[in-house]
């Protein structure tokens, strides 16, 4: 199969880079590798996870390139998002050797990514990294874009960098192993993509999506390959428009406002993905009341979420509680709150005056058992 190639093109010459998508990448990933003239230590960050599925067969093609490279890894989850394991990881790569001349190379999901761009961004004032995601959320969209982060008691991603990788190397196979969980967790992602930019993949995902992600060989891989493609291709494009985050790079945030309140107040039981469609599902409502996406349509984002099984019902929180979280969202403005909402299926606007009444509307017709 032919490899998908995108092109991250930022103003900065040094800071593009491109995306590489194909099957099997990870076969032949030292033939790019080779082409980013290596410095001479390699040190690879996984989760433990990961690594038990992909870490040895990594280090095994890495060894084509005559480098020792050093494994470092991490606890799987959120958690690892810290500043006990980034000065941890730091403490190793000295012990071992390593200094500025080091690439590292984030094998796993959003959380490695998150971390080991961070990492790299701060490691003596700064080395190069290359992002390797194995979760579908992060082919999408974590692992494009240069933000790394870390946690902090007081929330999530309070600490972080700019830091763009040198090189994202794709390759969906990584998929097969992700447990359908994970899987539901970048459907929303990709779903949010195609919603918020592109009418065509809207169609593509709901004609075909929902089959080819049921089927746990994911068999399809042209339509595999094709979807995070054009996702990944849009998240690109985006990021190339608006680096650090103005307002065309806030349209990502789709779903992702009153997503993240109901994930806080769910006390984090609530699938990142279940959260996010949940926000997207309040954003079509408000898109009819607000923007003008017509019913039709918001009916038809609605049923697409449906037909991956994401839920459109939220728990029952209190609203006061729901309210008090979205307050804290760094897009406050007074008693209004900002809100990506849609004009058409495919066309986000930003909403810069959504009053509180209609978002504590919405959750007490919608939330379990209703009114
Ligand atoms: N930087 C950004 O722009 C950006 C954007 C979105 C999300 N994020 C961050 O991404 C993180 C979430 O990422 P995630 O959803 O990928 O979670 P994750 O990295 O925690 O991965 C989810 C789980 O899947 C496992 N896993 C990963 N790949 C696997 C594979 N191929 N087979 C089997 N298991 C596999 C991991 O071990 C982990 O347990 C959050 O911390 C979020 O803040 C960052």
């Amino acid at each position: 199969m032919v490899m998908k190639d995108i092109l991250v093109k930022l103003p900065k010459k040094d800071n593009s880079y491109r995306i590489l998508l194909e099957p099997g990448l990870r076969a032949h990933l030292t033939s790019y590798l080779a082409e980013l003239s290596l410095p001479a230590h390699l040190a690879v960050v996984t989760d433990t996870l990961v690594g038990r599925l992909y870490g040895q067969e990594l280090l095994q093609t890495l060894s084509a390139l005559g480098v020792k490279p050093l494994l470092l890894t991490v606890a799987r989850g959120e958690r690892s998002k810290s500043w006990a394991t980034v000065a941890r990881l730091a403490r190793k790569m000295l012990a071992q050797g390593l200094g500025r001349q080091t690439l590292l190379l984030a094998l796993g999901g959003g959380v490695v990514g998150d971390l080991t761009g961070f990492l790299a961004s701060i490691f003596m004032r700064g080395v190069p990294f290359i992002q390797i995601p194995t979760t579908l959320l992060a082919m999408v969209d974590a692992a494009i874009g240069g933000k790394t982060a870390i946690d902090l008691p007081q929330g999530k991603n309070l600490l972080g960098t700019f830091h763009q990788p040198r090189v994202v190397l794709i390759d969906p196979e990584f998929l097969l192993t992700l447990p359908p969980e994970q899987r539901r967790n970048g459907l929303a992602e990709l779903l949010k993509t195609a919603l918020i930019r592109d009418a065509g993949l809207v169609e593509l995902l709901a004609s075909s999506g929902p089959a080819l992600f049921q089927d746990k060989n994911l068999s399809d891989r042209p339509l595999l390959v094709e979807l995070i493609f054009r996702a990944a291709a849009i998240k690109a494009a985006v990021v190339s428009a608006d680096e650090k985050e103005g307002d065309l790079r806030r349209i990502l945030n789709f779903g992702h406002t009153l997503g993240h309140a109901l994930e806080q107040c769910s006390g984090y039981k609530l699938q990142h993905g279940e959260a996010v469609a949940l926000g997207m599902a309040a954003a079509l409502e408000l898109s009819v009341q607000l923007s003008g996406l017509s019913r039709p349509e918001a009916q038809r984002g609605l049923a697409l979420l449906r037909a991956f099984d994401l839920p459109l019902t939220p728990p029952r929180f209190s609203p006061e509680d729901i309210v008090n979280a979205l307050k804290m969202d760094k897009k406050r403005q007074d008693d209004n709150l900002v809100f990506v909402l849609l004009k058409k299926l495919g066309e986000a606007v930003i909403q810069p005056q959504v009053p509180v009444s209609l978002i504590t509307d919405w959750l007490n017709q919608e939330a379990e058992g209703g009114r």
